[in-house]
């Protein structure tokens, strides 16, 4: 059975010292009730997320998937693996949105994170117009055909997915829990006929799209969705301890 696996996204916010005492107060008083905990932070917040993470997964935002070169402004693996990272959010709906993030260069970036023996957690979801074209399933489909494209079963299984319909994002209108089941349940199919059955549920598909303490029990009932990223209510640690402690 896949382990429930809970990942805060604080996007472009925090200080070290922020953190520091967020990972203080969660390490304290986490009930660690058999989920997986983690939060993405900046660049800049990796190191000190490694060295006061305890019971919480550090993950990156982003990475570049050349080893070194002229890539100003961008991160290497290897400078994330020098910090001991070994998650990393990709294909982020905002990085798609605003810095030209592709299917085509997060397949690059998972296959360089899994030659790694990293863990890429790849972000798909549809617009709001997608949606109401009824086009959800076949659109996040196609985006996982292509994350996916040349991996093997045994590489897929060291993946993680994250639904997160766009239109969620940040909005306060979370999907509910049957929606975000039948894309999550779609994808699911979609793994299994990439790969087989047994990989496909061998992969962790976690929903994101402003997942609150008061909505994600809800959505962790369902039987397709095996966690949550979670953006405005992991910023502070008791909202991130009421999400992680949520059973
Ligand atoms: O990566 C998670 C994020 O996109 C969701 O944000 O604020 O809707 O929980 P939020």
């Amino acid at each position: 059975m896949r382990k429930k696996i809970i990942f805060g996204n604080w996007k472009m916010n925090g200080t070290n010292a922020s953190l520091e005492r967020f990972l203080e107060t969660v390490n304290a008083n986490l009930k660690g009730n058999d989920v997986v905990a983690g939060l993405a932070v900046p660049f800049t917040l990796l190191a000190t997320g490694e060295k006061h993470a305890g019971k919480v997964k550090i993950a990156a935002q982003n990475v570049h998937f050349a080893a070194n070169g002229a890539y100003t402004g961008e991160v290497s693996i290897e400078m994330l693996q020098e910090l001991g990272v070994k998650y990393v959010v990709l294909g982020h709906s905002e990085r798609r949105e605003m810095f030209n993030e592709t299917n085509e260069s997060v397949n690059q970036k998972v296959k360089a994170l899994l030659a790694h023996d990293m863990t890429p957690i790849i972000c798909c979801g549809e617009t709001l117009a997608t949606k109401e074209a009824g086009q959800t399933i076949s659109f996040v489909n196609d985006q996982i055909a292509l994350a996916y494209k040349g991996l093997t079963a045994d590489q897929a299984l060291k993946t993680i997915i994250a639904y997160e319909p766009i239109w969620a994002i940040g909005t306060g209108k979370t999907a509910t829990a049957q929606d975000a089941e039948e894309v999550c349940r779609a994808i699911r199919q979609q793994l299994a006929k990439l790969y087989n059955e047994t990989t496909a549920n061998g992969i962790s598909i976690l929903y994101g799209g402003s997942v609150k303490p008061d909505n994600i029990k809800e959505l962790m009932n369902e039987a397709d969705i095996d966690g949550a990223l979670v953006g405005g209510a992991s910023l502070k640690a008791d909202d991130y301890l009421a999400l992680v402690d949520y059973k």
